[in-house]
């Protein structure tokens, strides 16, 4: 028999329907009385303050930190990550008073940690209620404090282009007050966080109550035994996140939703519920759903559980009544423990839950109910699908019976212009063009996301790979994870499950991303396979993956994960013959390899790509290759640090998109890809790292489209009748020279005209995936496509040369948009010429500005070395484009109309209504 502890690990996750309207307000014959559960979200009513320089900070440090010995900014990305530095603390630390919050989330009671003795910091005056916080700014959560800027340039920054040239490093504090009713007396009340960046600790009433180090997982806080009932509480939350924490942009504060949930002392666990389907078929499937109780009275209880399973609809909301109730479970929880209930039913005729285009993401929701002599102590709600995901080594990914092709993306979390403070619609937004592309899965790169963004996947159907690190023992940079992976590892890994593994959207857990351990042999195999053992404990039902770009098939390394990663092998790394000599990794092609050595795991390339562009920048001459290391003069220009958008420019270590589309399909047992990156992203921004952000998005950071977006959308939606010429036909100064003309198409053939005149016809090769004119001879006019698909027409493309710059031409994403203060639009502004033409290499300074019921967020361009902060309200378009995110005010009504005004341009002006 396995112990309670062991299911207390066992224990699933939950997320709460956060956006979808009404579920909370409809209750079920079960659910009559008050709600014995409440979720309160926190996030309104906070004051903050930094200390003014990221050296500066106070005493009540989490542990000590190595001195820096190196400076990282210019590591290569995939250069081999070091062994920890060990540093002995010499001064008061406390993170004694923080491991006991990992509690729940160690296996072996013997390992779990024991509180102190003490009250640290109970006397500094920022935990104290007394404190007079009057001159902090006041702040709504989700909170990133370092998004504002100012960007730091230079070589000799403090933050460095590798973190994006944003003050994200520093000490902060966050105080609220917290008002608890006297009517909460006998109620657990918990604190919590869907991620703080980074080493949050938590007082309340002046007693440190626990923290949690890693930003990006979520975590809980008994508050109970600190509040002071019908009184208002004083709550002070401590972030300190270093500088050289990360290789990208990881943003500063408390970034995600903060929630007070207050229960019955008996009530589902954190995370408490995990429903599994087998035996899913169109006919039937069984649900079965493992509800574990946790009883934090002081005497022992005997309750009755029992789970209704709804249909939810397209819109969010749950039927009347249950299609399925499991059977009526009794459970004794003694005082102080937890209890594990378990139950299964059979549904008929389920409603599948499966990616767009070819399924439907249907998904249900488990309402349990635990219940004490017909009374309702609890009532609990858990989103879940039904769908059956089968990773076949030989012929890829299965989805209910359907082999899926990854089209997928690597997605970093911040928001571009927003930061990493957490946006749905943003996060949607990225969603949506996305989809457009073709686009049906995203690999969460690479750390778990906020719990909304799954919810986002779950109810549009694309398929995610979650995944939690990018260093363990060995770094990176000098203070990433590695500081706190002896400490946290365990906690880490099982919180991170647990919270997501209800969500049908993930159908893998990668444990790591190109984690030094790739070259420790069987050392570093054995740190994999104990992280191995954490997610399988935590969930049996999903395979593992890890991403590696330098173990090799005959390594120990990748004989631990369920699922093969790879990280550019597939293709090769470095192996074009300019490359002999390297001391960096060079690799031949290896898919095969892995395939021959692994004949039972599924294959699929978690990175692919890492090409380079920058939004209508063309630079000539044009490499005739079909892929390109970029290097000034070959794509790249160090002096404007552009890279050129003939899309064919990558990383040393990358490829060209049509370089992977060719060596993917060439290989039908490899399950697909994830490009790096869908989007562009703050940080890294390789190859120029006098930037602020990335050049591998497809999308640039102000959610534009750049010329691979329509390279994608033709391999990954080959039904969709498109072509797409570049580059632009605007070009004075090359009369008479040689300016290459390439076309993306989902045709299989097309003919290129220059002011009516053929340029031929040309056809797709098999592995070819563009058709290029390399010889055209640049004339002004129009030129034109017409692309054909098994001999008949399909699409046509027409660019033409602009004149002058004569207006700007002002477009927001929705007509409508909800007064919540969140919600936001996206409003683009092109300048154009007398016939509506985009100019395509304007750069005119453009100030905003707002009337009526809305408020500028922030601004860009998705010019990656703009370092005009994003809340100002002036921006200079890049080539042609500029972007204005605005919000309505909180409870407003009516209108707001956004004036875009530059001189010597027709002002233009964009109205969108608020509800
Ligand atoms: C990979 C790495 C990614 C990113 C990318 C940039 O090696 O896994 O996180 O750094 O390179 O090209």
């Amino acid at each position: 028999m396995k112990s309670i502890q062991f299911f207390k690990c066992l224990s699933a996750c939950i997320l709460g329907w956060l956006m979808m309207p009404g579920l909370m307000a409809q209750a079920s014959s079960r659910h009559d009385e008050m709600p014995p559960r409440e979720r309160l979200s926190l996030n309104e009513g906070w004051k903050f303050f930094k200390y003014a320089s990221g050296q500066q900070s106070d005493a009540l440090i989490y542990d000590v930190r190595p001195e820096l010995q190196e400076n990282n900014e210019l590591r290569v990305a995939d250069a081999k990550p070091t062994e920890a530095v060990t540093v002995a603390a010499q001064q008061v630390v406390l993170k004694p008073w923080i491991l006991p919050s990992a509690n729940a989330f160690i296996n072996d009671p013997a390992k779990r940690h024991v509180r102190p003795a003490g009250t640290p910091g109970a006397d500094f005056p920022f935990v104290q209620a007394s404190f007079d916080d009057a001159a902090w700014r006041s702040v709504s959560l989700p909170h990133d404090w370092a998004i504002e800027g100012p960007f730091q340039t230079g070589w000799d920054s403090e933050v460095g282009g590798g973190m994006g040239r944003l003050p994200s490093n520093g000490v902060a504090w966050y105080r609220r007050n917290l008002d608890i009713p006297a009517s909460d007396k006998g109620k657990s009340i918990f604190l919590d966080v869907d991620g703080a960046m980074s080493h949050a600790m938590v007082w309340c009433n002046g007693t440190l109550v626990g923290g949690w180090p890693y930003g990006y997982n979520s975590w809980r806080l008994d508050l109970t035994p600190y509040l002071k009932l019908g009184a208002s509480n004083q709550l002070a939350i401590r972030v300190d996140n270093p500088n050289h924490s990360a290789r990208w942009y990881p943003g500063g504060g408390i970034y995600r939703n903060v929630w007070l949930v207050k229960t019955q002392p008996v009530h589902v666990a954190q995370w408490g519920t995990c429903v599994t389907t087998a035996q899913v078929s169109a006919a039937s499937a069984s649900v079965n759903v493992a509800v574990t109780i946790d009883n934090d009275s002081r005497s022992n209880a005997v309750v009755q559980v029992v789970t209704d399973i709804y249909e939810v609809d397209e819109a969010g909301h749950r039927a009347a009544k249950p299609v399925a109730s499991l059977p009526v479970q009794k459970a004794s929880v003694a005082s102080g423990k937890q209890a594990l209930v378990n139950g299964v039913v059979v549904l008929s005729k389920p409603r599948l839950w499966g990616p767009l285009p070819s399924q439907k993401p249907h998904l249900y929701l488990a309402v349990t109910s635990v219940m004490n002599k017909g009374r309702l102590l609890d009532a609990y709600e858990t989103r879940f699908g039904i769908r059956d995901v089968v990773c076949d080594p030989q012929n890829g990914l299965l989805v209910n019976g359907e082999r899926i092709a990854i089209k997928g993306v690597n997605q970093h979390h911040d928001l571009g212009a927003l930061g990493a403070a957490f946006n749905v619609r943003a996060a949607q937004r990225q969603l949506e063009i996305l989809r457009e592309m073709g686009c049906n899965a995203i690999r969460m790169s690479h750390n778990p996301p906020a719990p909304e963004l799954l919810e986002l996947t779950d109810r549009m159907g694309f398929l995610v790979v979650n995944e939690i690190f990018d260093s363990w023992e060995r770094k990176k940079t000098a203070h990433d994870f590695h500081l706190i992976f002896a400490d946290w590892s365990e906690a880490d890994t099982r919180a991170f499950i647990r919270r997501d593994r209800n969500c049908p959207s993930v159908i893998m857990w990668s444990f790591g991303n190109e984690v030094g351990e790739q070259y420790t042999d069987e050392a570093g195999a054995a740190v994999a396979q104990r992280l191995y053992d954490f997610v399988k404990e935590e969930d049996p039902t999903r395979p593992t993956t890890l991403a590696m770009n330098f173990a090799k098939p005959h390594m120990p390394l990748p004989a631990v994960p369920d699922v093969i990663g790879l990280n550019y092998q597939g293709e090769g790394i470095r192996w074009e013959p300019e490359f002999e000599g390297t001391d960096r990794i060079r690799t031949a092609p290896q898919y095969d390899a892995f395939h021959a050595r692994n004949p039972n795991k599924m294959i699929y390339s978690s990175e692919t790509a890492s090409a380079f562009s920058s939004r209508g920048v063309y630079l000539f001459p044009v490499t005739p290759a079909i892929s390109s290391p970029t290097r000034d003069g070959r794509g790249g220009d160090s002096k404007t640090c552009q890279v050129s958008a003939y899309e064919l420019y990558a990383v040393d270590f990358g490829s060209s998109a049509d370089k992977v589309f060719g060596s993917i399909e060439r290989h039908p047992f490899v399950a697909g890809e994830f490009v790096w990156t869908g989007w562009d992203y703050l940080g890294e921004p390789t190859p120029y790292y006098e930037a602020r952000s990335s050049y591998t998005g497809i999308i640039d950071l102000a959610g534009f489209k750049k010329d691979r977006f329509y390279l994608y959308q033709s391999h990954w939606r080959p039904e969709l009748p498109m072509a797409h010429i570049l580059p632009h036909w605007t070009w004075p100064e090359r009369v008479g020279q040689v300016t290459p003309v390439h076309v993306f198409t989902s045709g299989d053939e097309a003919e290129l005209f220059l002011n009516g005149q053929s340029l031929g016809r040309k056809m797709k090769h098999p592995y070819e995936y563009r058709l290029r004119w390399d010889e055209v001879v640049y004339a002004p006019g129009e030129l034109k496509v017409v692309a054909y698909k098994k001999g008949q027409p399909w699409a046509e493309d027409i660019v033409e040369t602009a004149g002058e710059a004569v207006t700007l031409k002002a477009d927001a994403d929705r007509e409508v948009i909800a007064a919540d203060g969140k919600d936001l639009s996206f409003i683009t502004i092109q300048v154009v010429d007398a016939q509506g033409r985009m100019v395509p290499r304007a750069n005119h300074n453009i100030t905003f500005s707002v009337d009526g019921a809305g408020e500028i967020v922030a601004t860009d361009n998705g010019d990656a070395t703009d370092m005009t902060a994003f809340p100002s309200h002036e921006r200079k378009t890049f080539n042609g484009m500029a972007l204005v995110i605005v919000k309505a005010k909180a409870g407003s009504s009516g209108a707001f109309t956004v004036k875009a005004v530059a001189e010597g341009l027709e002002s233009s002006f964009v109205s969108v209504r608020v509800q």
